[in-house]
């Protein structure tokens, strides 16, 4: 059977007179006594149809028959609407329906098929389908696809390969919890699912294929939030051959040709800062430039006043929310302490300085400073008449993130983050080794494949435990508008150096050849020198559409709890199949 010769979003007036068929949903279905009106509905668009009661008494009364999303296939004749709808790209034209077939019937949906629907989330999610064929979330899936063909245009453009890594792997160190899959053909063993193609891509470096990527799965048992979920997308590359900068430069073009073929903003070129920079200025490693308000160190100026609190505190530093001073009273100021005190924030108190229209200064610490010193603080910060200065005190680190913290609430507050505003950044030079108090050993802050910079290299070899605290790897990130939408590094390619940087991790000789002994190895046959990085690839199309939640453009995605709701899953199984991994509780005796 013939089902269509247009689809619902293609008939204009041009093609009035044009015998057609149509298939699809009912949208809805209207009926005004004589005429039945009903809007029928496909990936491409909504087309009306009209059944005349005049003309054909028993087709108008099928078509009364028609429930919401049904679906059904008609033929009619284009005739041109008297009443047009102009937000409708078909809306000059209605069919004049003469054969109705219904191809299948449907229950009531359990919400609107609507652009906003009256669906809660778990609703939504259980019903999938139902939420795909409405057009927020089809138009986010559609733009997902277009934004994977433009990337492996670019990419094959630029003489990358794409390839095929495995997904029953062993744990790869990207520093989440591993999703582990038992063997049946070798039990009491588990396969790992790949938190990231890492290990393999760096093989096929040494294999010769010089440039690959992959649009690919990557897996982490990690608590979930609004920009993560367990099974994520990355655009995964890697090049040989190739310094920071040739990384830099290919992966600013892809992010260029991505932003200018989907959404038409032409970026200019993207600005880059250090890690201790970000950090110094921003309490971040992953910066907001979407607006100011940058960190500045107040500590000298606040020191020797009589002031324990700061006479005491490593660092002194505050942010200028600008024009502010009116808008906060006594009662926000205590609501606004109360939020940097909280355990997330973690602020043991806040003092702010408002710099008054009129030249006054007010500040909950002005008993230790008088107006004059307060009005140098101000001049030092940048602040001028109708400022309000918040300032925070305390231990270096920690005081400069509850300050980058700080800075984006007020940002928020302020309405200073146009969602449709890009402002992407390079944060460069990450510390190689981040120290772990507690565990009293060293993580990786990428991962072990990063190499160190290249003035740094000595250091690593012959420095002593503070030294290494103070090397820095050839790392690299892509924040765009405060979130990490790419990481990665130029890569270790020289075995005595990895073995050093397993040793410096903890690893014992035994347990680093046990875990990676297979690239070991391949770096014993010519390994190139070779770096890259992976996207978020549900973080770049959430990003690219202004939305702070990658779920939508997850055609199935998980809930915050790790589930899928439609499917049920995870799910127990069978005690024959546990039996087979040989998984199966043993029956105490
Ligand atoms: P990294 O761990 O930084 O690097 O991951 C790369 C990018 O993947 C995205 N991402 C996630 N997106 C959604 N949900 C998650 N749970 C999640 N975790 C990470 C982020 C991040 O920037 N192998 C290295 C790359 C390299 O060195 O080449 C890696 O995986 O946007």
């Amino acid at each position: 059977m013939h089902y269509r010769t247009h689809h619902c979003g293609e008939l204009r007036l041009a093609d009035a007179g044009k015998e057609v068929k149509l298939s699809g949903w009912v949208q809805i279905s209207r009926d005004f006594g004589g005429l039945t009106f009903v809007d029928l509905r496909d990936r491409y668009g909504i087309t009306q149809l009209v059944f005349n009661m005049d003309d054909n008494e028993a087709l108008c009364e099928q078509a009364r028959g028609l429930g919401r999303e049904f679906v059904i296939s008609v033929e009619g004749i284009v005739r041109e609407r008297s009443n047009k709808n102009p937000n409708r790209d078909t809306g000059d034209v209605e069919i004049d329906v003469r054969v109705l077939s219904i191809l299948n019937a449907s229950e009531v949906p359990p919400f609107t098929i609507e652009e906003e629907s009256d669906g809660g989330d778990d609703l939504r999610m259980k019903y999938r389908y139902l939420d795909m064929r409405r057009d927020p979330v089809k138009e986010k899936i559609l733009f997902r696809s277009q934004l994977a063909f433009e990337t492996r245009r670019y990419l094959i453009d630029q003489a990358f390969v794409e390839v095929e890594t495995p997904v029953l792997i062993k744990s790869t160190p990207e520093g989440a919890r591993d999703f582990v899959v038992p063997s049946r053909m070798n039990q009491g063993q588990f396969y790992a699912l790949p938190q990231s193609p890492q290990t393999f891509k760096q093989i096929l470096m040494i294999a010769g294929f010089d440039r690959y990527f992959q649009i690919v799965k990557c897996f982490r048992d990690e608590d979930l939030r609004a920009d993560r979920q367990p099974e994520f997308t990355q655009i995964d590359c890697e090049m040989s051959f190739v310094s920071r900068e040739d990384v830099l430069q290919t992966f600013e073009g892809l992010t260029k040709h991505l932003f200018q073929k989907l959404i038409g903003i032409e970026l200019p070129a993207f600005p880059r800062m250090s890690y201790d920079e970000a950090i110094h200025h921003y309490g971040s490693d992953k910066p907001d430039l979407r607006f100011g308000m940058m960190i500045r160190d107040l500590s000298s100026m606040a020191r020797g006043h009589g002031f324990n609190v700061f006479d005491q505190a490593e660092i002194v530093a505050g942010i200028v929310a600008a024009g502010q001073a009116a808008a906060y009273s006594n009662k926000d100021i205590n609501k606004l302490t109360d939020w940097v005190k909280r355990p997330q924030i973690g602020a043991k108190g806040l003092v702010y300085v408002k710099y008054n229209e009129d030249q006054t200064f007010k500040s909950s610490i002005g008993k230790f400073y008088d107006d004059a010193v307060l009005k140098s603080w101000c001049e030092a910060i940048g602040a001028v008449p109708g400022d309000l200065v918040l300032v925070l005190s305390g231990e270096k680190d920690k005081t400069l993130k509850q300050l980058g913290e700080l800075r984006l609430e007020m940002g928020r507050r302020m309405e200073l983050m146009d969602p449709n505003d890009f402002k992407p950044l390079w944060v460069l030079d990450f510390p190689l080794l981040e120290w772990d108090e507690e565990a009293e050993r060293f993580h990786a802050m990428h991962h072990p494949f990063t190499a160190p910079k290249e003035h740094d290299i000595d250091r690593m070899l012959s420095g002593d435990h503070e030294t290494m605290k103070s090397l820095r790897a050839d790392a690299y990130d892509l924040v765009l508008n405060g979130a990490e939408i790419a990481g990665g590094s130029i890569r270790i390619h020289d075995r005595s150096l990895q073995e050093k940087n397993f040793d410096l991790l903890g690893f014992t000789p035994e347990e680093a050849r046990e875990q990676f002994g297979f690239l070991m190895g391949a770096f014993e046959y010519g390994a190139p020198p070779h770096g890259g990085i992976a996207f978020g690839f549900d973080r770049l199309c959430a990003l690219m559409k202004g939305s702070q939640s990658i779920r939508d453009f997850i055609a199935f995605p998980k809930n915050n709890t790790g589930r899928d709701v439609m499917i049920d899953a995870p799910a127990m199984v069978s005690k024959e199949q546990l039996d087979e991994l040989g998984l199966a509780l043993k029956k105490a005796d």
